[in-house]
């Protein structure tokens, strides 16, 4: 973008929004709100698209990837958008022969075993997701003063997909490897924290205005072997984009006891699942960062008595952070009514700029 990065935000634009204005912590007129898997099958225009349109061929065509993205912005008025891709599609185009299977998942041809299983998976360039790029462009002039999170897979996992050839409840194959083979492990980590490093630089670089990294399943992992196995390589990702001017997000799944850990590993922000209340959360995560969360998106699906109950205790409790985006615990389920969502952020903007806080 053209922001001045080491200044002020250009006055209303999308470095000034109160999405990046939360993410960094600053005074917003309202709390931001957005929603993980916001574009996707609980919207009737998205199921339309997708009829025919398999899903990773979707993602590599800049003009769906474009109109899909904006569906939930039109929609629900969200504060900021989430580039429509998927946490495979850099891996796909590092070489990896896999297909996301509706109803599954992503499935790998031939899982991740051996040393040159490693070797096969190869570093990428801009040239290798140039749809990506282009998608991106288009969707900054479209999208205007609302801010594009780019985002990637984590390498845990994105390991666990390639290890297990699937997705997994126990990640059993995946954890056989990392301490049967810690060598190979680090080895496989090492290189996906590149292909995932190398995907959000071209992001960023097309015009994102943040990024999350998404570490869904790393909550199968004791803290200790986080910190031995997964921490160095998602903080060689975030790390690695500290001069990059956006702000970062990072996110995991079931991560009560690790979310002092995942703030260590270089984010602005730390997404918490609906487990762990925010003011807990800012707690253990410590001083110094932002907020992302956290209503349980079976919540949706209850009675609105009941939603309008939960936003409220949420807004209460992610007030103890510095900074707080409201978001669903993980992602929107397709079963969802996209009214209940449109009611939410709208729910979430009138409650929170009543409030007179700072
Ligand atoms: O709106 C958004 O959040 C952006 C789009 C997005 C998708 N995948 C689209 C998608 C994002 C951010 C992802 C990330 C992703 N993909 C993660 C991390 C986030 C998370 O949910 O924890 C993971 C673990 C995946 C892997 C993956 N891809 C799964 C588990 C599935 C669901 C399989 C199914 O059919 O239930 C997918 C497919 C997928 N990715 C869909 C969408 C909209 C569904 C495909 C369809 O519409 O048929």
């Amino acid at each position: 973008g053209t922001a001045a990065r080491d200044g002020e935000p250009r006055p209303g634009g999308p470095a000034d929004s109160p999405f990046i204005r939360a993410c960094r912590r600053r005074p917003v007129p309202h709390t931001p709100v957005w929603f993980m898997r916001q574009a996707g099958r609980s919207l009737p225009e998205y199921r339309e698209i997708r009829a025919s349109v398999p899903m990773l061929e979707s993602c590599r065509r800049p003009e769906l990837v474009t109109e899909i993205t904006l569906q939930p912005v039109r929609r629900h008025g969200v504060d900021a958008a989430i580039l429509f891709s998927d946490i495979v599609v850099p891996v796909a185009a590092a070489g990896v022969d896999l297909d996301i299977v509706p109803g599954t998942g992503p499935v790998v041809a031939e899982p991740i075993r051996t040393a040159a299983d490693v070797e096969r998976i190869r570093p990428i360039t801009r040239d290798d997701v140039s749809y990506v790029d282009e998608a991106v462009r288009q969707l900054v002039v479209e999208l205007g003063d609302t801010p594009l999170i780019g985002f990637a897979g984590a390498p845990f996992t994105l390991a666990s997909y390639l290890v297990e050839g699937g997705p997994s409840r126990t990640h059993a194959k995946t954890k056989a490897l990392m301490y049967g083979d810690e060598a190979l492990w680090h080895a496989l980590c090492g290189r996906l924290a590149e292909v995932t490093l190398a995907f959000l630089r071209v992001q960023i670089e097309a015009g994102v205005s943040a990024v999350q990294l998404f570490d869904s399943w790393a909550g199968a992992l004791s803290e200790a072997d986080y910190r031995r196995y997964v921490l160095p390589h998602s903080t060689a990702v975030l790390s690695g984009l500290v001069n990059a001017g956006v702000p970062r997000i990072h996110f995991g799944v079931g991560t009560a006891e690790l979310l002092g850990a995942m703030g260590e590993a270089g984010a602005d922000v730390v997404g918490v699942d609906w487990r762990t209340p925010l003011d807990v959360a800012t707690h253990r995560i410590g001083s110094g960062k932002a907020v992302q969360g956290n209503l349980d998106p079976c919540v949706l699906l209850a009675p609105w008595p009941v939603v309008e109950a939960e936003v409220r205790r949420i807004l209460a409790q992610g007030a103890a952070a510095p900074g707080h985006v409201f978001n669903l615990g993980h992602g929107v389920l397709p079963e969802t009514d996209p009214e209940v969502l449109t009611r939410v952020v709208a729910l979430v903007h009138e409650l929170s700029s009543r409030r007179v806080d700072q």
